[in-house]
């Protein structure tokens, strides 16, 4: 008798062992003949009054190994129902079949032309700054030699967060000028890439965000040479070997003496001609000798040190070489748009 019921345990032990649910019927079957309320193992343990008492012990190690087997294949088998590695209709998936093409996607021209303007940069030494989009008044505006009811504020009207009037969305990365200038010793040689913004109107050509890369070098003997020079190099690593520049007076708070930077397209083609109004010089950036009232808000001696900065605005440049005619399709993340751009930067 006793001999029954042990052939009996180590029956169903084989039947657990061999068995793979891999449906989620079949695992239901499984578990209702082997864990559910009247399951098989149940009735076994009855039998233990009929099993000679030497033998008891066995039986119910053996009983226990038959419910812990029962239990672990039951476990096993829902979690590679889950995972997926089997499929509802119990075939196996073949990881071996090379998946099918792959969609990386593409980087924004934003993002492309600013990459190429940090290659280019950092290849004379210069590092990336980065800092924050909201920023306070003093920062943007005070630091940069911009005072409030200056009217210079005027051509930079911003948005400004709620409840509070010093904080404020950042009119430019001028503002990073100050950032480094406060926390760093001369000598400073940074770029600081990031999106700015103005209370615009929005049209095919302005846009109430956009980005720009500043640049600033401050050191001792730092003169409006080595800016132009510094250009100069910057415009034919971007424009080609051949591009010329010019430098126009101009006025910015926070450099004296300012200028306004073209470089020269042409006018050969349709494009160069709409893009530089027919004069052939399309205007990059805005530069000059940092105010020495900036040195000096910022803890550094003008007596002793001298720099320059640049503005470079990325959406114009952006436009002109990918030919974009709306600066409106930079935001829109549309991926038809969007999906035409590749580079190796
Ligand atoms: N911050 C200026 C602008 O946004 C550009 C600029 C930067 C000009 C640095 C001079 C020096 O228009």
């Amino acid at each position: 008798m006793s001999d029954n019921i042990f052939e009996k345990v180590s029956t169903l032990l084989n039947e657990i062992n061999l068995s793979n649910p891999g449906t989620d019927e079949d695992l239901e079957t499984f578990r209702i003949r082997f864990l559910g309320t009247k399951n098989i193992i149940k009735p076994l343990f009855a039998e233990m009054k009929n099993v000679p008492n030497e033998q008891k012990k066995e039986f119910g190690l053996k009983l226990n190994q038959l419910k812990q087997a029962a239990e672990a294949k039951y476990s096993s088998c829902q979690s590679a129902l889950n995972s997926g590695t089997t499929t509802s209709k119990g075939t196996s998936i073949d990881l071996s079949v090379p998946p099918g093409p792959l969609n990386i996607g593409a980087r924004h021209p934003v993002s492309l032309v600013l990459n190429h303007m940090i290659d280019v940069f950092s290849r004379i030494g210069f590092t990336v700054a980065e800092d924050r989009e909201i920023e306070d008044d003093w920062h943007n505006f005070t630091a940069m030699n911009t005072p409030e009811h200056h009217p210079a504020r005027d051509m930079q009207d911003t948005f400004y967060l709620e409840g509070s009037d010093s904080m404020l969305l950042r009119t430019h990365t001028s503002s990073v000028q100050a950032r480094v200038m406060t926390t760093q010793k001369p000598p400073i040689r940074i770029i600081a890439p990031g999106r700015v913004f103005r209370n615009e109107t929005i049209s095919a050509r302005s846009h109430c965000q956009f980005h720009q890369v500043e640049g600033l070098f401050v050191d001792k003997g730092v003169s409006f040479a080595d800016m132009k020079q510094t250009l100069l190099y910057f415009a034919r690593e971007m424009y080609g070997a051949k591009t010329d520049i010019r430098l126009r007076p101009s006025y910015f708070p926070f450099t004296e003496p300012s200028a306004e930077m073209d470089v020269w397209l042409g006018t050969e083609t349709d494009i160069t001609r709409r893009l530089t109004k027919g004069t052939g010089w399309l205007e990059v950036l805005g530069c000059g000798m940092v105010d020495p009232n900036v040195l000096e808000n910022c803890g550094i001696d003008s007596e002793v040190y001298s720099g320059y900065a640049f503005g470079i605005g990325i959406e114009r440049s952006a436009m002109q070489k990918y030919d974009i005619s709306d600066i409106r399709l930079l935001f829109e993340n549309d991926n038809r748009f969007l999906g035409q751009f590749t580079s190796a930067f």
